[in-house]
């Protein structure tokens, strides 16, 4: 593969196609974006599809416009409005984090990956999306379908859960220094409409030419698994 053409295509394919999302500054621009908006998303959509999280994400946005406002509310109030979206132990840190950034840090969010890692609830994934995403720092965005993608684009033949620690060093020589926050939401995006778990779209993949699951002719067969 061609590296650099790779991230081009990439990079070029979501600032023609991003998925318009509420939390989302359109791709390429260099607008502030508020770091409660990305946290807030990222941590609704750890555990739900983008459909089902929106309408929550304008709930709760609507209802708390800041962090300051949502660390002020009344346990009960928040625990109620995160009904339907399951795993209360979310919301209690939610609201946990919301109240650190509160108390320690006068209501603004750590602007590094390093600093928002301090906050409670907030686990490696989350820290480097928001550092990515709201600040733009070239941090390295890694989920469940960021490794698919790479396990793809590399043909990496070793079975999850043991290839993590080579997904994540491979993903992160591709992070795109100039545009972190469109490299990390453009991965998301192309495994989440693209690069699906069954059936790729190889036909419509940016990365087509440069996918060496691809050009197996088989790319469904990735990540492999281990046997059971
Ligand atoms: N899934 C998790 N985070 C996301 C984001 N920022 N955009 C789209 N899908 C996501």
């Amino acid at each position: 593969m061609n590296p650099d053409r790779l991230q081009r295509r990439i990079l070029d394919w979501y600032r023609a196609s991003a998925r318009d999302l509420p939390w989302r500054r359109p791709p390429g621009s260099s607008a502030p974006v508020d770091p409660y908006r990305i946290w807030l998303s990222e941590v609704m959509l750890q555990q739900t599809t983008v459909a089902h999280a929106t309408p929550y994400f304008h709930a709760f946005l609507g209802r708390w416009p800041t962090v300051t406002a949502l660390a002020d509310a009344e346990d009960s109030e928040v625990m109620a409005a995160w009904a339907g979206l399951g795993y209360y132990a979310r919301a209690r840190n939610l609201l946990a984090c919301a109240r650190a950034v509160r108390d320690r840090f006068q209501g603004r969010f750590p602007e590094t990956e390093a600093g928002l890692l301090g906050l409670p609830g907030v686990g490696p994934y989350t820290a480097a999306a928001v550092a990515a995403i709201a600040f733009g720092e070239p941090a390295n965005v890694v989920d469940g379908n960021v490794e698919r993608v790479i396990s793809r684009l590399y043909a990496v033949q070793a079975p999850l859960p043991a290839a993590r620690p080579q997904l994540r060093e491979l993903a992160a020589g591709l992070v795109v220094a100039e545009a972190p926050a469109d490299w990390a939401q453009a991965l998301m995006d192309l495994g989440a409409t693209v690069c699906r778990p069954r059936s790729p779209a190889c036909g419509q993949c940016p990365a087509a030419g440069d996918c060496a699951a691809e050009a197996s002719g088989d790319p469904g067969a990735w990540p492999r698994k281990a046997p059971r």
